[in-house]
């Protein structure tokens, strides 16, 4: 772990009521790079990701949590909704979770634009929908989210998240709701863009060959614990811990 990385998990436990989902994390993701947090369902992956995006006002956090070395800990409610979509911003699993069925494509940008304090820039909206393939410019601005096929909607939830330029990322289970032969299409797409954008990104899977495909190094989390993490090529390869064995064993058997 190093402590001038652009996220920082130092040490973290985090507790629901009586309940440890996650118990003393430790890693960092250097900038621009990609972070894949694997494991079965209930391990705590969107845990980890929900605590750093301020999201878990109920639970019970220890440790440090560093976002471009500022400690989440000391940040206000208005501090958050200052950084989130324009510094850091978050993919869901369900694009309908920020798709207004009554809004159209074009409004959702303008919403977002408003929200944030900026002018509405046409020009940047046609580019980002070109960067994720959502190509038709003002045929898709007219468009409402209902006329979007799924995985044109998840593109449009990564570019409504990207349009601002975080400089984090954080998606979980992304296209865990596409069809297979969409998922793969949408993982490039979001490596490529940001990339792009030079953005840190922590993506949550439970698939370690999505991981594989898109992640500079990957995290093995098992029932709260972090029990595998270095370079994708390692762990991949070279797996040290028998639960991540055990995680490629089922993925190949699948394939
Ligand atoms: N809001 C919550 N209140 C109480 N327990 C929760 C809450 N969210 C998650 N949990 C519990 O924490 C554990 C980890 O959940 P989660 O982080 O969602 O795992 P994953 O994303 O890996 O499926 C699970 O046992 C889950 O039941
Ligand atoms: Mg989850």
């Amino acid at each position: 772990m190093n402590k001038s990385d652009c996220i920082v998990f130092d040490d973290v436990t985090i507790a629901y009521g009586a309940e440890k989902a996650v118990r003393h994390v430790s890693f960092s993701v250097p900038n621009g790079e990609v972070f894949a947090i694997v494991g079965e369902s209930g391990s705590g992956k969107s845990t980890l990701v929900r605590a750093a995006f301020g999201m878990l006002k109920q639970a019970d956090i220890s440790g440090q949590i560093l976002l471009n070395s500022i400690d989440i800990s000391t940040l206000s409610d208005g501090d958050w909704r200052n950084l989130r979509g324009t510094q850091i911003s978050m993919i869901f699993q369900n694009p309908s979770a920020y798709l207004n069925p009554n809004r159209t494509v074009e409004n959702h940008f303008k919403d977002l634009f408003r929200a944030h304090g900026e002018s509405y820039d046409s020009r940047r909206v046609i580019d980002m929908l070109n960067l994720v393939h959502l190509d038709g410019g003002e045929r898709i601005l007219a468009s409402y989210p209902f006329q979007l096929s799924g995985g044109m909607q998840q593109r449009l939830a990564i570019a409504l998240s990207l349009i601002l330029k975080p400089t984090i990322v954080f998606a979980d289970e992304p296209t865990s709701a596409l069809d297979i032969l969409v998922q793969a299409s949408v993982l490039d797409l979001l490596r490529e863009v940001t990339q792009a954008l030079g953005a840190t990104v922590i993506i949550v899977t439970h698939n370690i060959k999505a991981a594989a495909r898109i992640a500079h190094s990957i995290g093995v989390m098992n029932k709260g614990h972090l029990v595998e993490v270095g370079p994708t090529e390692e762990v991949i390869h070279y797996p040290k811990d028998d639960y991540t064995r055990v995680l490629l064993d089922s993925v190949m058997k699948v394939v």
